[in-house]
């Protein structure tokens, strides 16, 4: 009974607006919250020195990095921040 047509058109368009991941907002919330210990210089040093050199590795950095931040974020921030870093620094964005 609560399954109500306007329930499943909500339940589809959330469960679409997490396929597409949103690189604007990824900027923002980047800029916002992720510049206080280290700016983009770590991401474009060169790929011995870096930490990250997969896109496995970016997520679990990133999601380690925004515990480190202390603001709570969705699981969307998280991968608009990761397709940001990735299409920006990173490059993985093409082997996916
Ligand atoms: C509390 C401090 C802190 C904050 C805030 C922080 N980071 Fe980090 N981050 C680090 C440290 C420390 C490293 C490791 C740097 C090193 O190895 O020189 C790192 C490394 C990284 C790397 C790997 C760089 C590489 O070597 O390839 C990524 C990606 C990253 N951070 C993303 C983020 C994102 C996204 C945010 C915002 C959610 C963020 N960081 C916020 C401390 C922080």
């Amino acid at each position: 009974m609560k399954n109500t047509p306007t329930t499943l058109i909500l339940a589809i368009a959330f469960s679409s607006m997490s396929i597409a991941a949103d690189m604007d907002e990824g900027k923002e919330m980047y800029e916002e919250d992720c510049t206080k210990c280290h700016d983009s210089s770590v991401f474009t040093r060169p790929a011995k020195e870096r930490k990250v050199n997969n896109l496995e590795a970016l997520k679990k950095q990133v999601h380690r990095c925004v515990a480190a931040t202390g603001s709570s974020w969705f699981e969307e921030d998280e991968e608009n921040v990761v397709a940001y870093l990735s299409e920006t620094f990173y490059k993985f964005n093409k082997a996916e």
